[in-house]
């Protein structure tokens, strides 16, 4: 069975998981584009060989021959779209982050159970063979009791300013660089965590960009068996020397990301450096997707595991508000 997919919203992000559809030729096909700018809706239905252009999600779904929908919308954007997906019984993959917020994501869960249709975040740093290879050593105990995680996704954006459209508006990004980027970090600070967090603590801050929310954070999570974690996320810091994504330290030791590479310092032992080729994480994850409708699997990441992620962000933001540490379940409040 060949895939046949709708790709809503055809901007930035658009192109790589377009990409990812075209490798695999044999498993998936974009055969319906949809955008309000005529111009980005045409330019898509030519890149990925012809798919038919639509300017709206209802006539996507009621007139295209699709079985799933790949989400690349503004984020306050998202949950309509999702919902009409899913009550047209189509599958779906969604960019981050799932929603904007708590009630968002109930509504999401409960049309897509009902739908009987496979949702998937778009987490695509999951799909990293470094976070791959950490999630299984941490999983066999090779470090012991977890004392501490930390993740990190910095860069200087220079795309983003005033007249940067949604991104710039608190309203439609949901807040500002935290639950964009700073989503990233998140989803794989929870994903190597082995247990829930409990409890959120968050600095924001705006030092650089002209946009209306916060353009860097700094959070700290703690976790249910002691582990405290902490993301690090900003539009106005340079990318870490070395560039590593994570450290994770425990009982025997600490791994960390740098590079493609994972490396893993035991005490007492030598330092081992597990090398990675470089890999296109989008191509990944739009293969996993479109093998999870294909298989009928779960994927790594559904919407359980996103309104996890935003339970963390949202808390973030009512503690940075409230300037308070915020448990876990309160942001719901
Ligand atoms: N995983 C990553 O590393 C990564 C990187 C960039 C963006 N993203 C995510 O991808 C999503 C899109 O971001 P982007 O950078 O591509 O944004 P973008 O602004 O470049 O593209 C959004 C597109 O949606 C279209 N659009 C707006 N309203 C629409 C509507 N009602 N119906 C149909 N089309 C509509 C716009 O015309 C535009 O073409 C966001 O959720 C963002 O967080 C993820």
């Amino acid at each position: 069975m060949t895939v046949k997919v709708g790709l809503i919203g055809c901007g930035g992000i658009s192109v790589p998981h377009a990409d990812g559809y075209l490798k695999i030729p044999d498993e998936a096909q974009v055969t319906a584009v949809c955008d309000v700018v005529e111009e980005n809706r045409t330019r898509m239905a030519d890149y990925v060989g012809g798919a038919r252009p639509f300017d709206s999600i209802e006539g996507m779904l009621s007139q295209s021959d699709i079985d799933a929908v790949d989400v690349c919308l503004p984020h306050h954007l998202h949950k309509d779209a999702i919902v009409a997906a899913a009550r047209a019984g189509k599958h779906v993959l969604c960019e981050k982050p799932l929603c904007l917020t708590l009630e968002e994501a109930s509504e999401i869960d409960s049309v897509v159970r009902e739908g009987g249709v496979t949702l998937m975040c778009a987490h695509n740093q999951l799909f990293y063979p470094a976070v791959q290879q950490a999630k299984e050593l941490l999983d066999s105990g090779t470090l012991g009791q977890i004392y501490q995680a930390r993740t990190v996704d910095t860069f200087f954006n220079r795309g983003v300013g005033a007249n940067a459209g949604w991104r710039a508006s608190r309203a439609m990004v949901g807040g500002g660089e935290l639950i964009d980027t700073g989503y990233h970090p998140t989803y794989l600070l929870l994903h190597l965590a082995s247990s829930a967090p409990t409890e959120v603590v968050a600095m924001l801050t705006r030092h650089a960009l002209a946009i209306e929310g916060e353009d860097s954070g700094q959070v700290l999570v703690r976790f249910a068996d002691g582990m405290v974690g902490n993301i690090v996320t900003s539009w106005a810091y340079p990318r870490p020397a070395g560039w590593w994504q994570f450290m994770v330290v425990g009982e025997h030791g600490q791994m960390y990301r740098q590079g493609d590479a994972l490396h893993l310092e035991l005490r007492d032992a030598e330092p081992q450096v597990f090398d990675h080729p470089g890999v296109q994480t989008f191509h990944l994850e739009i293969a996993d997707y479109v093998r999870c409708i294909r298989e009928g699997r779960r994927p790594l990441n559904t919407q359980e595991e996103g309104t996890k992620v935003l339970e963390v962000i949202l808390a973030a933001y009512k503690s940075d508000e409230e300037k308070r540490i915020v448990s876990i379940g309160e942001a719901a409040a």
